[in-house]
């Protein structure tokens, strides 16, 4: 049996990045769990997650912080050795029309998606670099393609994971890492059931399919990217979205 990839999930306590985590788990990889916050919920998902022979981490830190984010990926390759896989899922919403948007919006969405984002590929890269194989998916969103009404500041910042990947895929490429982003469109979370009535009912007009997505529709392809099927996709951007976006 091949050994496990080792992989780290960013966000993944609840949501989309712990489908991502679960799916990675089944698939055969050990998964480090690193979130700002364990909200009650991430338990049953780390006991679905230690499967025999499974290696789990679950590590709090917020993917601003440099330091942070150095410090887990140091702890989790001082334990197992190194990292495979990195999914940088973490991130947050904070929408407002740019004449109301407060600085404290702006950064907080900016530094969470997108630094966080670049915070993680950089403390993990040497790794996957000594390891000599590497799969990095970063998730962006539809609305980093074709912008949102209210989503300045989370438009610029997954258009800006985007940015980030295809550069990423041809400094990487060398060294067998594969580089790739997932766009989702409206899927059934926290961060949508937080909109208004109104605001869900006309996204999901827009989605051809006809219904929300499920965290595992994205946890799929994630999954997918991150599998040795996927060997030679590097710099894409797969849209999970029922169509919502064409
Ligand atoms: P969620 O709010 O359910 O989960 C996000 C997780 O990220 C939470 O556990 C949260 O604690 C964690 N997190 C937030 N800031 C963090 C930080 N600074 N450091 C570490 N962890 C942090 O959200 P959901 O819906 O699962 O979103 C996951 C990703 O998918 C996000 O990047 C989001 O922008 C993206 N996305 C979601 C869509 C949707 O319709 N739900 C559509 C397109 C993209």
């Amino acid at each position: 049996m091949q050994t496990p990839r080792r992989a780290l999930v960013t966000g993944a306590a609840r949501g989309i990045g712990r489908a991502i985590a679960d799916a990675l788990v089944r698939d055969g990889c050990d998964v480090a769990v690193v979130d700002r916050a364990f909200h009650g919920e991430s338990d049953a998902a780390l006991e679905r997650a230690a499967a025999p022979g499974r290696r789990t981490w679950r590590q709090v830190a917020d993917v601003r912080s440099a330091g942070e984010v150095a410090q887990t990926v140091e702890a989790v390759a001082a334990q197992w050795g190194g990292i495979d896989i990195l999914v940088n899922n973490a991130g947050i919403a904070r929408d407002q029309v740019i004449w109301k948007m407060t600085d404290e919006q702006w950064h907080d969405v900016v530094e969470t998606n997108l630094t966080g984002t670049f915070h993680c590929c950089r403390a993990v890269l040497p790794l996957m670099r000594k390891g000599g194989w590497g799969a990095i998916v970063n998730v962006s969103s539809i609305n980093g393609l074709r912008g949102k009404f209210g989503q300045t500041n989370y438009a610029a910042a997954k258009a800006g994971i985007i940015g980030l990947t295809k550069s990423l895929a041809k400094e990487a490429a060398r060294f067998n890492i594969t580089v790739n982003a997932v766009a989702p469109g409206f899927i059934d979370t926290a961060i949508t059931q937080a909109m208004p009535e109104e605001a869900r009912r006309e996204a999901l007009q827009e989605v051809l399919l006809g219904r929300p997505g499920r965290v595992e529709d994205v946890a799929e392809a994630v999954a997918f990217l991150c599998s040795d099927r996927a060997r030679f996709i590097t710099g894409e951007v797969m849209r999970v979205d029922g169509g919502q976006y064409i």
